[in-house]
């Protein structure tokens, strides 16, 4: 019987548990062994009680849980080859020969490059003697799948990561609350979201809000951003508007990219139109709690469509991403989404903001 085990990786998201639920349960359904590596590639590296056996009610009530369930973490041991090597040597000991792993682009590209290495990483079990020829016989390939878990939505080629619109929900929510007090005190609010390099969730919640004015890493405010700002937020005003709303996403000004801080926006919201303004800054609110229908659903499907993706791969199959497009759920190559994903991050990073606009505008028209 096949044994495929799934784990999650880098940040955590709104439905990575789900995504779990749907593997584990598909694995069995489809007459195979299902296993879960706890705490990322960390479990991958110690082995052990972190590689377990999941029987079908072990997932049960995980489609309704936030974050992820098997844990995730950052493994600096898996960056170096002894790491992978290790990991190598606790799959064979397992029998498992297929991941499928939930996460970004970082911990996606790992994957593919422990898949590049494991012939290599066979040989040097039995060449060291921690493993002999016999042992190793049936582990020639290593079949990796990919599930995008990020509320980012930050994967070139995939209309929605999983997490992308809990955190979305979540981010509206928040707002909507502090709608409530900005009217009461006719307030102004500088509101900082989260996103690293992409501004998909500052953008959408932008349009979801009704927000005054949104900064974006992606899109750089004009040489005279500030008139413009300003005079957009006195015409809202002046037409009875009696709340203010500017959203700046992380990447806006951690970055350095457009110099936009949430602070200066205030200083400029209190000085120049004389609004009393507060800065909220809405941190790992944006990550935590439950999925999202959307979130849950896509979650399920992507679990299926990748244990599906494990059982039809030839050792000539490049290892998929699973994504979806136009409501559609597909498989793509999974290096060349990340290739492009790298390209639009690094356009961005070297203030090429046209070829990411054009980058990200490809990704839609896709
Ligand atoms: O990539 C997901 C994300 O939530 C980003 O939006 C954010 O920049 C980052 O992770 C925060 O990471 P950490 O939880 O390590 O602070």
């Amino acid at each position: 019987k096949k044994k495929i085990a799934v784990m999650t990786s880098g940040g955590d998201s709104q439905g990575m548990s789900g995504a779990v639920r749907a593997v584990v349960r598909q694995t069995i359904a489809s007459g195979c062994i299902a296993y879960a590596v706890y705490e990322g590639y960390e479990g991958l590296v110690q082995g052990g009680d972190l590689i377990k056996r999941m029987q079908w009610e072990d997932v049960r009530g995980w489609l309704s849980e936030g974050g992820t369930l098997i844990g995730t973490a950052r493994c600096m041991a898996f960056m170096e080859r002894p790491g992978r090597l290790t990991a190598a040597n606790n799959m064979v000991e397992k029998g498992i020969d297929a991941l499928i792993i939930c996460g970004g682009d970082g911990s996606l590209t790992g994957a593919d490059k422990f898949r590049a290495e494991w012939p290599s990483l066979i040989d040097e079990l039995v060449t060291t003697g921690k493993r002999t020829k016999e042992e190793v016989k049936q582990f020639k390939h290593l079949n990796i799948v990919g599930l995008v878990g990020s509320i980012d939505n930050d994967l070139s080629g995939t209309d929605a990561t999983i997490g992308c619109y809990s955190s979305l929900q979540r981010i509206c929510q928040a707002i909507d609350y502090i709608d409530a007090t900005a009217l009461s005190h006719q307030r102004a609010f500088v509101i900082e979201v989260m996103g690293r390099h992409c501004g998909w969730l500052a953008l959408m919640a932008g349009v979801s809000c009704g927000a005054d004015f949104v900064f974006l890493p992606e899109n750089p405010p004009s040489e005279n951003w500030e008139e413009e700002m300003c005079s957009i937020i006195s015409k809202h005003r002046k037409l009875g508007k009696r709340k203010t709303i500017v959203i700046v996403a992380e990447g806006a000004h951690d970055r350095q990219l457009t110099h936009i801080s949430p602070d200066m926006v205030k200083d400029l919201l209190s000085n120049r139109l004389h609004l009393d303004t507060r800065v909220t800054t809405l941190g790992h609110v944006q990550r935590g709690g439950t999925a999202c229908a959307y979130d849950r659903m896509l979650a399920t499907l992507q679990g299926v469509e990748a244990v599906k993706a494990v059982l039809e791969a030839t050792p000539e199959t490049p290892s998929p991403v699973i994504c979806i497009v136009e409501n559609k759920i597909v498989r793509k190559n999974l290096m060349e989404a990340v290739k492009m994903t790298k390209e639009v991050a690094a356009q961005i990073a070297a203030k090429d903001f046209a070829a990411a606009m054009a980058g990200r505008d490809a990704e839609f028209a896709e």
